[in-house]
């Protein structure tokens, strides 16, 4: 698992080791809890030869290592474009079977809220982070087809145990429900190339993910359960017309400078 230090790696490295006790975890710097049983390698997804050295010997890989959110290109790039990419490029030549690669919603976020899509629609990132992740999805189509790696790619909304505002209780994801995901990633017999949603029960979605559905997800997170909390959450906030149209919400208005009259909004 990379990005083990992260936010969402912190919450795994809880939930994984009963599933994966083999688990091998990696990022820039170990966790600042590691413990003696865990298992880490670091590696800078930058360093091709560095990400080779901890595919050693994996038969799975869970990418969740990488630039988290808008960030000048430079970053980006050498974080998500060139680490995805040689993440990939490891995972072929060290003989590893699966990836599942930690998509985002911000691949779709012009969608406008109005609108209800799958993963059959073109992809209107919001942000250069949300094109680096249609990038990571495009390799990891590439290396499925061309390589025969099996590959999903969950497009997270927003991972944590409770939504946080009105626009999460659209795209939460409860963290119980990602290991699902994973599970079905890694294990899956029938995976080849699968891009599945990364959210929970959430009666507001604006996403079709009947694929994950099909392939056995059951979420148990349910976002209207924290209504409450949410909605008193987002009174606090100021409004943003741009932010509160589009699927993808601050990552579309920020450096948003087209004329708001005129914006992409399909029926
Ligand atoms: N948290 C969410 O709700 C959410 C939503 C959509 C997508 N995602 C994706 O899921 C993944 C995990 O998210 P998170 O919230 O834990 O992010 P995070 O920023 O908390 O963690 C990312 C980790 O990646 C590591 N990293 C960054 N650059 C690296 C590099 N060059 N080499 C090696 N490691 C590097 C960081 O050190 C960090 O520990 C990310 O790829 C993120 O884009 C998360």
């Amino acid at each position: 698992m990379t990005g083990a230090s992260g936010g969402v790696g912190t919450r795994l490295r809880e939930l994984l080791p009963a599933i994966y006790p083999d688990l091998v975890l990696s990022d820039l710097t170990p966790p600042a809890n590691l413990s003696s049983k865990e298992n880490f390698r670091q590696a800078d997804l930058a360093d091709l030869a560095s990400v080779e050295a901890i595919c050693e010997g994996v038969d799975g890989i869970l990418h969740f290592g990488g630039f988290s959110v808008e960030g000048p290109w430079d970053t980006i790039l050498q974080a998500n474009i060139i680490g995805t990419y040689n993440l990939f490029e490891a995972a072929r030549k060290k003989g590893v079977k699966r990836v599942v690669f930690a998509s985002s919603n911000h691949t779709m976020g012009f969608y406008p809220r109005h609108s209800r899509i799958g993963t059959d629609v073109t992809a209107r990132p919001d942000s250069r982070y949300g094109v680096s992740k249609v990038f990571g999805e495009a390799v990891g189509a590439l290396y499925a087809d061309k390589h025969g790696l099996s590959v999903t790619c969950v497009r997270i909304g927003n991972f944590g145990d409770q939504p946080l505002d009105q626009r999460r209780l659209s795209i939460w994801l409860k963290p119980e429900d990602l290991v699902q995901l994973c599970r079905i990633g890694l294990e899956h017999p029938d995976i080849h190339f699968e891009v599945l949603y990364g959210a929970s029960y959430n009666e507001r979605a604006w996403w079709d993910n009947s694929r994950a559905y099909e392939l056995g997800y059951r979420p148990i997170g349910r976002a209207e359960d924290h209504r409450a909390h949410a909605m008193a959450e987002q009174a606090k906030m100021p409004a943003d017309p741009v932010a509160d149209f589009y699927q993808g919400g601050a990552f579309c208005s920020l450096e948003f400078d087209a004329d708001q009259n005129s914006v992409w909004a399909p029926e």
